[in-house]
């Protein structure tokens, strides 16, 4: 055991952390994990308690050091999952709860490392739960153990072993519906890699009698029941059965057969397939179910008693053999007889099951192997009247408690030598000395009951009974009616022996202990059963025992020996152990009947157990997990302790203060004596956890923060990066694209001179495009406007033609809205233009001066003249100055011209008519004088030329010139003219300039017409005081020819007079010249002041 024990602890991984210390924690609700931290370990009341803190919250597991103590739950836990196992799977035995994969998982891996055997010893009362416990671990090492594809038959096999042998094994008792009758040990073997290849059962002591009598409440084996129930129609006619349980005697004593928790037909179909992979072949399962038929029929056979007494078979049609072979005996016997054989058929067919399983399960190869045993045996059993197979079964528990005991104490002493802690002798039970009164060679009870079989003579259980008290009568441990003493007397009867066993007295009835110690058949019997036609019955009933002289061995001494080897195998092994307590007899969860398991926790010897544990330290941790749990504790190992963890420990108990007599030092581990100790440190633990915990907090949710920000800078670093990227690849392209635009300017520029060509075309286009755009916006909008937008060079053809076009379609526009008046008055115009223009002085001024189409209404002309012109319509008429043609004297007349004629006119008269067909032609000056002179030819009146002076001169002369036709006759003369006075003589003009206006006769008798010096003169201009905003425009009008200007103030007018000294003469559309201001407007004056350089 020692090893193992202290693997467990050694196979501690670095990484996890101790968990089973952490449910320290919660103890005050859930209880301790293991029974050694009870404080008060000698209390049966504390273990109970614990038991049942535990139990109330569904923890069915509890350790005692590595023993592991399981209470029936009752109902399903979900702490068989696939999940569970891994978790369990390769964990340090004390980091998780206890669990039956912990006890599991512990013994394989110590297997695997350390190459060595073990066994897990399953114990405890019927319906405690060892069996399923044995399955649960069957199925941890089917699913977590390494396997191949061709162990996967091995795996199914070990597994399916079970429903087989519990089917012939297994029955509903009282107790347990499915209880085992035979007690089993399976070695499961594995491979150097720890993968399961092969098994071996071992099974002991099948309760044969139940084949043939069940109590009340209880079945026969499962295999009958399934059978009737699941076989196939064919297989049961082939058998001769029917369906019915109730038919068959054997079935029928417990009156049970159907039980609502049992479902035999689907139980029927497990075994059968399970069958089917255990490499049972047809002819096997033909002579297997043949068997258990014929053990059905055998129950059902009646026997009469004939004329001798003998027996005969009641029923004719039943096999004749039976009788022949039972008919020398008596009906009585009979019945015996077809018992016996029923209960040897049935028992060495089942025996034979288990080999021809072994021979499956075997593995072939001769590598070394490891194994694992499990050991699902019958617990302690006290019943009310206790028989041959309770005594077997509790001197088979007084076997293993023995074992487990000085196991346990081998291995206390062991881990404390090598730990080199001094011994300290542990008082204990040692129960060998009931082992011996049972089993010692020819003194003890199994002994005289062997003897008591064998004499010859009239042995009865009555003389075994007298043997013992005889023999061992004066035995501590042993007590019959006759030895015990007045108090104790009652309670026995006269065919009882009691034995007090290390769990407690059980009493004995001593009846059939010699019947079944014998377990004999009938010789021919036998013989008979040789011969049979059925290959099992055959292998099982060998002639070979027929011959043999030897007594066969009677059934305790079979058993004392098997038990014998099978210590011998465990004594082997590494051994664990699994107790398992009912918790009460109604198989109801949750229930924790206080008196029955207080019953089974002493059968079971678990308050020993933990006096044994407990007996030195309760509690013992390897430095490194001591101090790895408990550092923070002290400042001088938290966090980290560099120097061995034995010493850090020292440091840490030292500042705790642990006293000396609560500790002791080992070599590797530290081993604290009361569970008070541990928790102290655990309580001061809990609450400097709360610290750690908080700090860690703080530095975890800082480094979270901090991982948090620097994956955000490093994702704004990124897209910043990208985005700058984008914009740089945006801003190249754009600048290649700039380039590319600037060169073909430039190669456009170059070859912009050439033809169309791919070079030039887009600058070409562009120049183009960028003029037409440009001039759009700089059209000329009117006729005079002359402007035009220079164009480049190439395009100054276009640009030409463009021009022309836009000044036809201006000039059409404006042709389009001239008005006939208007129209007229450009006619007019034109005409005047085609005399004038760049010959006479004035013209100019007079371009903008619209021609009136008379200066005298017909009104202003006196009647009478009108009625002269006899009704012909004035064309036109004006105030002239006319010049006497002899004195040169000025006179006041009208000039009206007619379609015809042109009249000068005086008052009422006519003074002269001239026909425009006799008019030769019109002079004029080229000065700004207003004369005109109408050549006339000479008549017979004597009148000659007509000698005018007109202000509106250009008027009159265009007039005149139109209505007459005679545009042609006009002349603009320069310096003086000749001119016709009359009876034919002719005058001369001559034209001058000087200061004033003048026109006289000069002395050479000439004509002399002096015109003012023209070019410089004065504006006046009079704003009224709001007439600010024209004077603005005014005084922004490009006057070139203003030289000065002065500002006067003419209080009486309140008005601002400017004066403008020009340099040329001047009109302006605008400017009137007259002598008189009006207020709202403006006007010209002219001084006759030399203007000033
Ligand atoms: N761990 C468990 N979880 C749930 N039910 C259990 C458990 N162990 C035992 N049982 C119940 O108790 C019954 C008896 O268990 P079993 O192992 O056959 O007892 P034993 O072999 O000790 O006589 C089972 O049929 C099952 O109903
Ligand atoms: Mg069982």
């Amino acid at each position: 055991m020692g090893s193992s024990y202290l693997c467990m602890k050694e196979e501690v991984e670095d990484n996890t952390d101790i968990i089973m210390e952490g449910a320290l924690i919660a103890r005050d609700r859930v209880g301790v994990q293991d029974f050694v931290l009870l404080d008060s370990h000698t209390s049966e009341a504390a273990f109970l308690n614990n038991l049942r803190k535990r139990y109330q919250e569904n923890l069915i597991y509890t350790y005692i050091g590595t023993l592991l103590v399981s209470v029936n739950p009752y109902k399903e836990l979900d702490i068989y999952t696939v999940t569970q196992m891994q978790l369990y799977r390769g964990v340090n035995f004390f980091e998780l709860p206890p669990h039956l994969y912990a006890i599991a998982d512990n013994a394989y891996r110590v297997m695997c490392s350390e190459y060595n055997n073990h066994f897990i010893l399953i114990s405890g009362e019927s319906g405690a739960g060892k069996t399923e416990a044995s399955k649960k671990i069957l199925q941890y090492y089917a699913v977590t153990c390494p396997t191949t594809e061709q162990l996967q038959v091995v795996r199914d096999r070990l597994l399916l072993s079970n429903p087989v042998l519990e089917a012939f094994g297994n029955a509903k008792t009282l107790r347990n519906d499915n209880s085992s009758r035979f007690g089993k040990y399976m070695d499961i073997q594995f491979d150097f890699k720890g993968a399961p290849v092969g098994g071996h059962i071992l099974s002991y002591l099948i309760e044969k009698s139940r084949v043939v009598h069940q109590n009340h409440g209880e079945r026969n084996f499962h295999i009958f029941y399934q059978l009737l129930e699941g076989g196939e129609k064919d297989l049961l006619c082939w058998l001769g059965l029917e369906r019915n349980p109730q038919k068959y005697a054997y079935l029928v004593q417990g009156r049970c057969a159907k039980v609502f928790s049992i479902n035999d037909k689907n139980d029927w179909k497990i075994v059968r397939k399970a069958f089917s992979i255990i490499d049972f072949t047809e002819k096997d399962l033909e002579h297997l179910f043949g068997i258990v038929a014929s053990v059905l029929h055998l129950g059902n056979i009646q026997f009469e008693e004939d004329s001798n007494g003998h027996a005969i078979i009641r029923n004719g049609t039943q096999i004749k053999w039976i009788s022949k072979v039972l008919s020398p005996l008596n009906v009585d016997l009979a019945f015996y007889a077809r018992d016996a054989v029923a209960k040897a058929i049935y028992g060495r067919t089942f025996t034979w099951l288990v080999n021809k399983i072994n021979g499956s399960l075997a593995n072939k190869d001769s590598t070394r192997k490891t194994v694992i045993g499990l050991l699902d045996i019958y617990g302690f059993e006290v019943l009310d009247t206790n028989s041959f197979e309770q005594f077997c079964i509790n001197y088979c528990n007084e076997k293993l408690q023995q074992l487990l005991i000085e196991m346990t104490l081998k291995a206390e002493q062991e881990e404390y030598e090598m730990e080199g802690i001094e011994w300290e002798p542990i008082p204990y039970f040692n129960n060998k000395i009931i082992c011996d009164l049972v089993e010692q060679k020819h003194k003890g009870i199994i002994s005289i009951l062997d003897e008591e079989c064998l004499r010859p003579g009239e042995a009865t259980d009555l003389s075994f009974l007298e043997k013992l008290e005889e023999k061992v009568g004066d035995h501590a441990h042993f007590v019959t009616r006759k030895l015990a003493d007045q108090k104790t007397r009652k309670s026995i009867d006269w065919v009882d022996f009691r034995l007090l066993h290390y769990a407690g007295e059980v009493t004995y009835c001593a009846v059939g202990f010699l019947e079944k110690n014998n377990d004999l058949l009938y010789r021919n019997l036998k013989e008979v059963l040789c011969n049979s036609k059925n290959g099992i019955v055959r292998d099982c009933f060998l002639l070979s025992e027929l011959d043999s002289r030897r007594r066969p061995e009677t059934v305790a001494t079979q058993f004392k020996n098997s038990l014998m080897s099978l210590i011998e195998i465990l004594m082997s092994k590494e051994p664990s152990y699994i107790r398992c307590i009912k918790p009460n007899e109604n198989k109801e969860p949750g229930k924790f009947d206080d008196c029955l398991i207080r019953h089974q926790v002493k059968y079971l010897g678990l308050m020993e157990h933990l006096r044994v544990r407990r007996a030195g330290f309760a509690y013992r941790r390897k430095y490194e997990h001591f101090l790895r749990r408990y550092k923070s504790l002290c400042p001088a190992t938290w966090p980290h302790w560099h120097g061995p963890a034995a010493e850090g420990v020292e440091r840490l108990i030292k500042h705790i203060g642990y006293k000396p007599e609560e500790y002791k030092l080992g070599r590797t581990k530290i081993f604290i004596r009361f569970p008070k100790t541990l928790f102290a440190t655990e309580d001061a633990f809990e609450i400097r956890k709360h610290l750690l915990v908080s700090r860690l907090q703080a530095k975890y949710k800082g480094r979270l923060g901090k991982r948090d920000y620097q994956k955000k800078r490093k994702a704004a670093i990124k897209l910043e990066a990208c985005w700058r990227g984008v914009l740089a690849r945006k801003e190249a392209k754009k600048r290649t694209w700039a380039v590319q635009i600037i060169r073909k300017f430039i190669q456009g520029f170059i070859n912009r001179k050439k033809p169309l060509c791919p070079e030039n075309v887009e600058f070409v286009r562009l120049v183009q495009y960028k003029y037409l755009m440009k001039l759009r916006d700089h059209i000329p909008r009117n006729v005079l406007d002359k402007s035009w937008l220079q164009p480049p060079s190439i395009l100054e053809e276009i640009s030409e033609m463009l021009q022309k076009m836009c000044i036809r379609n201006l000039v059409r526009k404006y042709c389009r809205g001239v008005t006939p008046e208007r129209k007229v008055q450009l006619q007019q115009k034109a005409v005047t233009s085609a005399i004038f223009r760049g010959k006479k002085e004035g013209y100019q001024q007079s371009i903008n001066l619209p021609f009136a189409d008379t200066r005298l209404k017909e009104t202003d002309i006196n009647p009478k003249v009108l009625q002269l012109i006899q009704g012909e319509k004035v064309k036109y008429a004006t105030p002239v100055v006319k010049y006497d043609r002899n004195g040169f004297k000025a006179r006041e007349r009208l000039l009206v011209l007619t379609q015809s004629s042109a009249y000068v006119v005086e008052m009422a008269k006519i003074k002269q008519k001239i026909d425009y067909a006799t008019l030769k032609g019109i002079s004029t000056s080229n000065l700004g004088d207003g004369i005109v002179v109408m050549h006339v030819p000479e008549d017979n009146k004597q009148k000659g030329d007509v000698i005018l002076q007109c202000e509106h001169i250009f008027e009159m002369v265009t007039k005149l010139c139109m209505l007459a036709n005679k545009q042609n006759l006009v002349k603009v003369v320069k310096g003086s003219l000749r001119f016709r006075i009359g009876s034919g003589k002719e005058g001369t003009m001559v034209f001058t300039v000087g200061p004033e206006p003048h026109v006289f006769k000069a002395k050479d008798g000439q004509l002399t017409v002096v015109r003012p010096h023209q070019g410089t003169g004065s504006l006046v201009l009079a704003f009224p005081s709001d007439a600010q905003p024209l004077w603005e425009s005014l005084r922004k009008h490009p006057w070139k020819r203003v030289v000065s200007v002065k500002r006067l103030l003419n209080r009486n007018l309140k008005e601002t007079q400017f004066v403008f000294n020009l340099l040329t003469p001047f009109s302006h559309p605008r400017c009137q010249t007259r002598q008189s201001l009006d207020e709202k407007q403006f006007l010209v004056t002219r001084n006759g002041k030399e203007p000033a350089g």
